[in-house]
């Protein structure tokens, strides 16, 4: 019996359990206060403080399957290996054991626990620079790996080509099965940010046995992008810390492994591409037997709907709406670009549901809570589809009447697009890329910048209308603000975020991204856990504190990459000492709950698909 996908993560984290690994929760697609990242990229994200040093509470081994979302593989979707969003398998030794046992465990696991065949599998190394050393141990040790199962391994050319790497030097794939590469692609770090941790890597490969594709170049080589090797694991020995003035040696070294669990299920499963593994082939199998699209006939747009359709439901649950920016335009993007391909694909907009019916019945397995959304995530869906449907046609009216036969299609009429129809540039592109229409993309961009210099004017007269009112009573509603958000997210659920806030001396006004509209029913249990909390009596604390430390205590913040190095966090406790809230805020607030008044919610209702507004008093 062929192993599943499902059966492959099991068998990783038991694998790493029985090797002294403790088996951590992973987080959400959405990071909670690291600004440099809109999306969790990679398994190591969330344990970025640890890497650098902190203990971590549950030790120092750790293993889980960690969900990433890549904003720069939505173009690669339909090359066969790269999904924008795919579930990385990680373990990590925090100063714990180093090459030889990272080396020994995953070849353990490849071989030995998926029994993948070993003569399919080739291995790259760093192979020197000016001033950091081949790494000669690795080479050994994966040597050695082989050896153990009879099968050579020896160095493949050191240049196979031109500089380092490269097509120009034949390799002999039946004897060579370790190639070293230059820093470009084997030393990996997450940034090139000062004091962050990084080391040179070894990277597994797995053989296809795909005919190498010349265009490529002369020659294959693992790195090639033909398709024949895909990368499957990648093992991160972190050495050193970046420096104002280069790389300083770190005293504790870490391993950090990650490893698509979509790819390493494609070479268990013996096939060449991870679209006809069983993480998607239920879903391309809905569109074939529903709806008679024949995948091999349109494989890059089946593809794209499969992958998008995933990442849509896993970015909702982990509480993305769909909006104009941020991790919600690439939500937005998704939908729309699922929505467009359906149509020219000539197929009914019901394939959505059904398709989101089976990726959360499938990924629900693993995903409980996906189960729990089910309503909340179809009808986030629902509503954008409608919106854009309603435009779609329209747009693409448009779109031929505006092209005719010009074979371009101009910035003015790319920005009409996007503006009046809610096509984003990149499907405009892509739409015209599949005709052969050529769009102006640069003269759209400054277009854009145009229209956002004019928003900025009138924001900007806002904003100091908007300033200097600290009147006792405004004071009072910025805590009652902060009540309202956490409470918020207690009642409805962790997705909510705050989107807007503005205070008079008469009321707040708090915008919060909720795909529905309250219940009189919510509204009441707000407005009573509010009350709640008041009666009780609270008093308020603030503290200046370094944004990542401030986000590791659990404080929130909504603001992206808005925040400096430091922040004031300010800390509503209840009379127990148990804290209410924990937000990141500039003041000010009250100190305590004496003579704050009642709570009162005014009103509910939408401002834009996905966020709602509320309107508050303190009577
Ligand atoms: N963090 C490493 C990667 O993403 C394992 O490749």
């Amino acid at each position: 019996m062929v192993l599943s996908s499902d059966e492959i993560r099991q068998k990783y984290i038991e694998y790493f359990q029985k090797n002294g690994h403790v088996n951590i929760e992973a987080s959400g697609l959405l990071p909670q206060g690291d600004s440099s990242l809109l999306f969790v990229n990679s398994g190591m994200f969330p344990l970025v403080p640890y890497l650098l040093g902190a203990d971590h509470p549950q030790g120092n081994r750790l293993v889980n399957s960690q969900r990433c979302f890549r904003t720069d593989d939505i173009d690669e979707v339909g090359d066969q290996r790269h999904t924008t969003c795919f579930e990385m398998l990680g373990n990590w030794s925090l100063g714990d054991y180093f090459k030889k046992e990272q080396i020994h465990f995953w070849y353990t696991f490849l071989f030995d626990e998926l029994k993948i065949d070993p003569t399919k599998i080739y291995q790259t190394v760093f192979g020197g620079s000016d001033t950091v050393p081949a790494d000669e141990e690795s080479i050994k040790y994966i040597q050695e790996e082989f050896a153990a199962r009879g099968v050579t391994a020896e160095l493949g050319p050191k240049t196979t080509g031109e500089g380092e790497v490269g097509p120009g030097v034949e390799c002999d794939f039946s004897k060579q099965r370790i190639f070293q590469y230059g820093a470009d692609k084997n030393r990996w770090q997450r940034g090139n940010v000062v004091g962050e941790t990084g080391g040179t890597d070894t990277e597994t490969f797995y053989d296809t046995g795909k005919e190498h594709n010349k265009s490529f170049g002369e020659h294959c080589h693992p790195n090639c992008d033909c398709g024949r090797f895909i990368e499957i694991g990648n093992s991160v020995f972190m050495q050193y810390k970046l420096t104002e003035s280069g790389r300083e040696k770190i005293e504790r070294q870490n391993v950090d492994f990650g490893g698509g669990l979509e790819r390493i299920t494609m070479a268990v499963q013996w096939t060449d591409n991870v679209f006809k593994t069983d993480v998607f082939q239920p879903y391309i199998q809905l569109l074939a037997d529903k709806y008679n699209i024949s995948y091999e006939d349109n494989a890059k747009d089946v593809e794209v709907i499969v992958d998008h359709i995933r990442a849509v439901a896993l970015l909702i649950m982990d509480g993305a709406l769909p909006s104009n920016k941020d991790q919600g335009y690439y939500l937005r993007r998704l939908i729309r670009r699922v929505v467009t391909k359906l149509q020219l694909l000539n197929v009914d907009k019901q394939a959505v549901h059904d398709l989101l019916d089976s990726v959360i019945e499938k990924l629900g397995v693993g995903y409980p809570e996906l189960r729990e959304k089910n309503d909340e995530i179809k009808a986030v869906v629902e509503k954008e589809v409608k919106s854009f449907s309603q435009n779609l046609k329209k747009g693409l009216q448009y779109f031929e009447k505006m092209v005719g036969d010009k074979n371009e299609v101009d910035a003015e009429s790319a920005f009409m697009l996007q503006t009046s129809y809610g096509f984003p540039i990149e499907l405009i592109e892509e739409i015209g890329n599949d005709r052969g229409i050529k769009v102006d993309v640069e003269g759209y961009k400054v277009k854009v910048e145009e229209h956002k210099n004019i928003s900025r004017q009138g924001m900007e007269k806002k904003f100091k209308s908007g300033l200097g009112d600290s009147s006792d009573q405004t004071i009072k509603y910025h805590t009652a603000t902060h009540l309202l958000h956490q409470t918020l997210r207690e009642v409805l659920g962790g997705h909510v975020q705050q989107k807007g806030s503005n205070i008079t001396a008469e009321r707040l006004r708090f915008d919060f991204s909720h795909p529905a509209a309250m219940t009189p029913e919510q509204i009441k249990e707000v407005e009573d856990k509010v009350n709640a909390i008041v009666q009780k009596g609270f008093t308020v604390s603030s503290q200046t504190m370094e944004t990542e430390k401030a986000f590791a205590e659990g404080a929130i913040g909504f603001f992206g990459d808005k925040y400096g190095p430091e922040v004031s966090v300010y800390t509503i406790s209840a009379p127990d000492g148990s804290v209410v809230s924990k937000e990141i805020c500039t003041g000010p607030h009250v100190e305590s709950s004496d003579n704050f008044g009642t709570f009162k919610i005014t009103s509910e209702w939408s401002v834009s698909a996905g966020v709602r507004r509320i309107k508050a008093i303190l009577e």
